[in-house]
């Protein structure tokens, strides 16, 4: 017999942003309702700056269970959410959306994304005393809450701009100093942990250009670029004899709790998932 699905039990969601034809998102969510025999969807949307008011407040005429935000509505999002959770208002930006009781909420869950893929793909990772951290962007400040947040003591981050670093540090307090790439040799010999959030590296930008000839042998090097699936910095690594842990696992990871608020289950992270988007990075040339 077949099934009938009343439009009460279809279920929607979806990505936005600008540009947003790039999006993995769906790949991922629309997995995860086959394999957990939901109904409903997950689309990709563009949404320019000046219409995202307005989409927020079409959400439940469209039938959306709410959405993820990516660049450029991270900040703006968090702004007109009207519940925000304690993570997103720390982070200043929200890159999850739901709706509770007919309001807007928002979360961001880049932070939790990042833990939970170094505790799949690196066990024992949060052992490290003290972490090397490049790039000093919106991603920078979640992955250094994770570190913080799991017992890392201390956190050396080094960014193109010093001033940046420097005014990410203070939120941060003594845990965190900053400097530029030139400490970057020297303050390799003492970290347990060494992390690219910096966009070089990735498909289409420069590479970045570090030496790890001074990292420590027992060093984790961990990268959040994803395209490609392996980057210079990882290749580097690995011929060096490091572990490592690419960057795939975090944008995995951080779909998790959205899928949760929206569809109510929470998914997994499986290799069989993990496989089919590795697959379409290969072939946008990752
Ligand atoms: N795996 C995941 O799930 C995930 C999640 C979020 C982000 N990401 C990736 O993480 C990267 C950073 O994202 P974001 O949101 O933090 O971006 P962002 O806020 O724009 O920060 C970009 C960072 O890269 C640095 N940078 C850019 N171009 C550079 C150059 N030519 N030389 C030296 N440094 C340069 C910037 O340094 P300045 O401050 O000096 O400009 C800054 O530290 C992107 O590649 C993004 O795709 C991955």
């Amino acid at each position: 017999m077949d099934q009938i699905v009343s439009e009460m039990e279809f279920k929607r969601a979806c990505v936005i942003g600008s540009p947003i034809a790039h999006s993995r998102s769906p790949l991922i969510h629309n997995y995860w309702l086959k394999h957990h025999g939901i109904a409903g969807t997950y689309d990709k949307i563009e949404v320019k700056p000046a219409e995202l008011e307005a989409f927020f407040a079409s959400l439940a005429e469209r039938g959306l269970a709410g959405c993820n935000v990516t660049v450029p509505h991270k900040e703006e999002a968090l702004r007109l959410a009207k519940h925000r959770t304690a993570r997103a208002d720390e982070f200043g930006a929200a890159n999850t959306i739901w709706f509770e009781n007919g309001e807007l909420c928002a979360d961001n869950t880049d932070s939790h994304g990042y833990e939970m893929s170094l505790d799949q793909d690196a066990p024992g990772w949060d052992n490290a005393e003290r972490a090397l951290v490049f790039g000093a962007g919106g991603a920078s400040r979640a992955i250094i809450a994770a570190l913080l947040r799991r017992g890392v003591e201390h956190v050396d981050l080094i960014n193109r701009s010093v001033e940046r670093a420097e005014e990410l540090a203070r939120l941060f307090g003594r845990r965190v100093s900053a400097s530029g790439f030139d400490r970057a040799p020297l303050l390799m010999k003492d970290a347990d942990l060494l992390v690219n959030t910096t966009a070089l590296g990735m498909l289409g930008k420069e590479p970045l250009d570090v030496s790890l000839d001074t990292l420590k042998d027992s060093a984790l090097v961990s990268d959040i670029v994803y395209v490609p699936l392996e980057t210079g910095l990882i290749k580097q690594a690995k011929a060096r004899g490091h572990r490592v842990a690419g960057g795939l696992g975090m944008l995995l990871h951080q779909a998790v709790p959205g899928f949760a608020a929206w569809f109510g289950t929470t998914p997994e992270v499986t290799p069989a998932l993990r496989a089919i988007v590795e697959d379409d990075v290969r072939k946008a040339g990752g």
